[in-house]
């Protein structure tokens, strides 16, 4: 079953077709376990899951919906570790029986409760991961988490409610997506579209209020949830300011099950993406992240003070001080770091001080000219070699060359379907540098409907079927993959792709969602393979390995999404009337290093 395997490939395992089964599949030889679900129990003593008996109490203490981000935290022993999972949203139809937004305030009170993150303990028997049903680091994070706000934007006048006059403590974080891990042993956990909890901005009293709302899709009218019904702070017309409460990075100490969440506001405000953490050569703290909206940015975080790795409490506030970037990437396949900061004579004129920066983070990056991206979700840089790679998940909307408004080489295809990876190098690799290089890595699509595209025919303006894998030129071997989403790297520099959206690609057949592997250097750079196949309805996200890379998790998001209650789309896992998201392990039956 390896005989797929070039000669010399460091990846050795028999790829996997695509699938709209409803299940996973996973390569020969290798098994999956479903380690939490949503609704587990994940304290000593906590209620079972019980379908159409949730209450918040009980789901304060179980696994909440819609996993995604995933980070594994060592501990001691090596048989045992801490996860960090994220909670993005819910879908109260494929939750509760006979749902109708706003109806009921007890199911609203549940998708607070199931909103959010959850750290759980997980512990290793014979190779196979399992949750620890533990109070000693287990946690949930909910949609009314007590936090506090930190960094420039703390406590300024767009911060300010009713229920918080000092602007400094908010109640919970929405729509967590992607994150990342600090050197410091802390989980980073990204506000993404927190547009969507807050209601009729376009009632709005203060012009200046609606228009940054707007800018960042705040709902006009009702919202979909209609939580505003029951909690004012989710209508614009009665707290304008909340919705600015939310779109931060907030840092989390897993290991501490009392540790205050903090919104870490210098990373600025967006619908955020990945917060991954790097170490410049001066242990300067850097952080990319993504704005995960049709011609968005993507933005970089250089911390003033260096990581000091003797002394683990030292690095807790490195967050809060530092620069805020946005990149640009010129047609020349160059590209820089703007700062948003009042150092910037062009945002000096036009803010008052870092902190309303910040709170209007995309508005100053509008306005300094950065580059309008396809949708940028993860970003990872690679172990090997240091270059930064950024998933752009795809972009419908690009449906013009847009030649008047700036630099067009970065987003090539017009439209955007299938969506790309960028492979960013900074400048004498070091990733607080101020300019860097960068080129296409992946166009993302079928390659059995055009693997013709080489790298010096990566033109603005490429048909939204055009494909490329980084040169690699036998297309009967690569797997079909679109709409990249997270991502990650394993020790040997190998890219492992989780997607969002392959279904609505039909340039790729209609397969379920899935998780690749690609390697980016060597004779096999480009040679993009299949691993795994979610259930129907299910997008793929994680990936995360062990520390000794013989598991990978992931997470395994709204299955089912669409199918209602009982669920006509997807039963899984349970083989039930209903679906539900979980976090699953995967690993070899030899215990190999996943892939090798
Ligand atoms: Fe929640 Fe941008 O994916
Ligand atoms: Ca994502
Ligand atoms: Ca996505
Ligand atoms: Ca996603």
């Amino acid at each position: 079953g390896e005989a797929e395997a070039a000669p010399g490939s460091r990846l050795k395992f028999k790829p996997i077709e695509p699938s709209q089964a409803d299940r996973i599949i996973v390569p020969e030889g290798y098994e999956h376990t479903v380690l939490a679900k949503w609704g587990d129990p994940i304290f000593e003593g906590a209620p079972e899951f019980q379908v159409g008996a949730q209450t918040a109490e009980k789901q304060r203490q179980q696994f909440g919906y819609n996993c995604d981000f995933v980070g594994f935290f060592p501990l001691n022993d090596e048989r045992r570790a801490l996860l960090c999972v994220n909670h993005e949203y819910t879908s109260g139809p494929e939750m509760f029986r006979d749902y109708v937004p706003g109806e009921k305030k007890r199911e609203a009170d549940v998708e607070i409760a199931a909103h959010g993150g959850s750290v759980i303990e997980i512990k290793k028997t014979e190779g196979v991961w399992e949750l620890v049903k533990s109070d000693r680091y287990n946690r949930r994070i909910t949609g009314d988490t007590p936090m506090r706000i930190t960094g420039p934007a703390a406590g300024h006048r767009l911060m300010k409610t009713s229920a918080d006059p000092e602007g400094v403590n908010v109640l919970g974080m929405l729509n967590n997506c992607s994150g990342g891990k600090t050197p410091w042993g802390t989980w980073l956990t990204c506000e993404e579209n927190f547009n969507q909890y807050f209601a009729n901005n376009e009632q709005a009293e203060d012009e200046e209020v609606k228009e940054v709302h707007f800018r960042y899709g705040v709902t006009a009218g009702a919202t979909g949830r209609l939580w505003e019904k029951f909690y004012d702070r989710f209508d614009v017309t009665k707290e304008p300011n909340e919705a600015f409460r939310f779109g931060w990075v907030v840092e989390i100490d897993p290991y501490d099950p009392n540790f205050t969440p903090r919104k870490r506001t210098a990373l600025g405000r967006a619908k955020h993406e990945a917060a991954t953490c790097v170490l410049a050569p001066d242990n300067r703290v850097v952080v990319y992240t993504g704005d995960d909206q049709q011609f968005d940015y993507v933005y970089k975080f250089v911390s003033r003070g260096r990581y000091n790795p003797g002394r683990r409490q030292d690095n807790f506030d490195l967050l809060d001080n530092g620069t805020l970037y946005v990149a640009k990437f010129e047609d020349d396949n160059t590209g820089r770091w703007i700062e948003l900061s009042m150092k910037n004579p062009t945002l000096a004129k036009l803010f008052k001080n870092d902190g309303e920066i910040l709170v209007k983070t995309r508005l100053a990056a509008d306005a300094v000219g950065a580059t309008a991206m396809d949708r940028p979700e993860d970003c990872q840089p690679n172990p090997v070699g240091g270059k930064v790679y950024l998933t752009m998940t795809n972009n419908s909307a690009r449906t013009t060359l847009r030649e008047d408004e700036g630099e067009i080489a970065a987003n090539p295809r017009v439209p955007n379907f299938g969506g790309h990876i960028i492979e960013l190098t900074e400048k004498g690799g070091d990733h607080a540098s101020e300019t860097f290089e960068w080129e296409i890595f992946l166009l993302c699509g079928n390659p059995e409907i055009d693997l013709k595209t080489k790298k010096s025919e990566l033109e603005p303006g490429l048909a939204s079927g055009a494909t490329f894998f980084a040169g690699y030129a036998d297309a009967s071997k690569l797997g079909k993959v679109a709409s990249p989403d997270n991502i990650a790297f394993d020790s040997q520099g190998n890219l492992w792709i989780a997607t969002d959206g392959q279904p609505s690609n039909t340039d790729i057949g209609n397969p379920n969602d899935a998780l690749h592997v690609v390697p980016t250097d060597g004779p096999d750079r480009g040679y993009l393979r299949q691993f795994l196949s979610g259930p129907k309805g299910s997008e793929v996200c994680g990936p995360e390995f062990s520390g000794d890379e013989t598991t990978v998790f992931a997470a395994i998001q709204h299955p089912g999404e669409g199918g209602g209650f009982p669920n006509t789309i997807s039963r899984w896992p349970d083989n039930a009337p209903y679906a539900r998201p979980a976090v699953i392990a995967v690993r070899h039956r030899n215990g190999r290093k996943i892939g090798r």
